[in-house]
């Protein structure tokens, strides 16, 4: 592998920040770029405002920067054929084609693709009309869940609790509330479990496994509260037992990149399996075409390899020649969003002791919606920051990580209180249980 390859990043979130931050370290790298990017990932990489869905810019850029490999780190520009459009101008890049990322852009045709291939997900119905929706969920079990087939920004799912809350969903989804995401809706059985966070490298063929992880979807203290992009994530999650990895491998990942590769559309990029831990085993909510965010940089922060020749590899069929090693050590992220977020907020205030919160040992800094602006950073965002640590125990890594949160003065921003507590529950649990054996 060349020694001097310019390498773009597309993306300006948390997850993009680490990514970038792991490729800078890569004896390999000569020029990072990112586009857009974001007041951190400029200290690690040069930013160049260009929209991510704005191809033919890209496509430019990437000529006369001489760019070797573009990384690309959302979902949209994957569903919209950003990695098609490189390739038929000859650029080589990490991700799906279109054709693959709908397993990320149609609930439907992943649900469609379970039942065919016979992958444990909840049972349900797609629906593209309101009456029969209604009538569907009349027949059914409380909670049902309701999800605007397309991209939706982490917004397209409503659990609903009542059949009145249930027919005014199925009403708003239709009358427009996602837009052209919500089509089409599907409607599916309530799985109850701990939720998880599975990711591979896939070239089509080959399977790598990264580490497990483990989000924090809910707003508030005790997963209470509006469902967010996710508040807080650590590595690696213990309910991700062997076993568990092992069943998820074989009866969830490898069925579905054998099917994509059967229906003519290999899926080459990380697969990333959001799974509800249940009595009978591990069940698939949802796939997603990308990393997580902030699922990505609590990877970011234990991954010991070069990070670059395992994403070259998945874009080449050459993964089987890859492996990876991880930190033993705990990372843990508190999300720090802007006071109001998910719903509205306030724009462009001032975050200071980002210096003091990095100078503490084991925490790193990750910025999602910031900017450089006169030697100031400023939110422009709803998540805003990631403060995140490695520590020997879930508990270590929590504390270095809240030390990290306040060391940072913004009075505009908040975070959950908890992140880690299922996975510090258990290593109080097993400690007891130590003693009294
Ligand atoms: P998604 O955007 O599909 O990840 O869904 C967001 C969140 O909604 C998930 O992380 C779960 O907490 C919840 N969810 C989605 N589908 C189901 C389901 N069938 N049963 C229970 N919870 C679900
Ligand atoms: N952390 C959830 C997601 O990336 O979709």
């Amino acid at each position: 592998m060349r020694n001097n390859m310019n390498i773009l990043v597309i993306g300006s979130g948390g997850r993009e920040h680490a990514l970038c931050w792991t490729l800078s370290k890569s004896p390999l790298v000569s020029t990072l770029y990112c586009a857009p990017g974001n007041g951190g990932i400029a200290e690690v990489a040069s930013c160049v405002s260009i929209k991510v869905e704005d191809f033919p810019a890209i496509i430019d850029f990437c000529r006369s920067k001489t760019i070797d490999f573009v990384v690309v780190g959302p979902e949209a520009p994957l569903v919209l054929g950003l990695v098609d459009a490189l390739d038929a101008a000859g650029i080589k890049s990490f991700g799906p084609r279109a054709a693959a990322a709908a397993l990320e852009g149609s609930k439907g045709f992943m649900k469609d693709l379970c039942r065919e291939y016979g992958i444990p997900t909840a049972a349900y119905q797609r629906f593209d009309n309101a009456s029969e929706a209604k009538a569907y969920v009349a027949a059914q079990i409380l909670p049902i869940v309701i999800k605007a087939d397309g991209l939706a920004a982490g917004k397209g799912v409503i659990i609903a609790q009542t059949l009145e809350h249930a027919n005014e969903t199925i009403d708003e989804i239709f009358g427009g509330l996602f837009g052209g995401a919500g089509a089409e809706i599907v409607i599916e059985e309530f799985m109850s479990g701990e939720e998880a966070s599975f990711f591979v490298l896939t070239d089509g063929d080959a399977i790598l496994p990264l580490a497990t992880a483990q989000d924090h979807k809910a707003v508030g203290d005790g997963d209470t509260g509006a469902n967010t992009g996710g508040m807080g994530a650590y590595s690696p999650a213990p309910v991700m037992t062997e076993q568990m990895i092992t069943a998820t491998l074989e009866t969830i990942i490898k069925p579905t990149v054998a099917a994509m590769k059967d229906r003519g559309a290999p899926f080459t990029g990380v697969l990333y399996a959001g799974l509800m831990i249940t009595e009978t085993g591990p069940r698939l909510i949802e796939y997603n075409v990308r990393f997580g965010d902030p699922e990505c940089q609590v990877l970011c922060a234990r991954l010991e390899s070069d990070l670059l020749p395992a994403l070259m590899a998945t874009a080449d069929g050459t993964l089987r020649d890859i492996s990876l090693r991880w930190k033993p050590e705990i990372a843990l992220l508190v999300v720090m969003a802007a006071n109001g977020y998910p719903d509205a907020y306030e724009k462009n205030t001032v975050i200071n002791g980002l210096g003091e919160a990095a100078a503490i040992d084991d925490v790193i800094v990750f910025h999602a919606g910031t900017k450089r602006e006169g030697g100031k950073i400023l939110a422009t965002g709803g998540r805003v920051l990631g403060i995140t640590a490695i520590g020997k125990s879930v508990k270590q890594a929590q504390e270095k990580a809240y030390s990290g949160v306040k060391a940072i003065k913004w009075p505009q921003g908040f975070c959950r209180s908890d992140i880690g507590w299922r996975a510090i529950e258990r290593e109080i649990q097993g400690k007891k249980l130590q003693k009294e054996a």
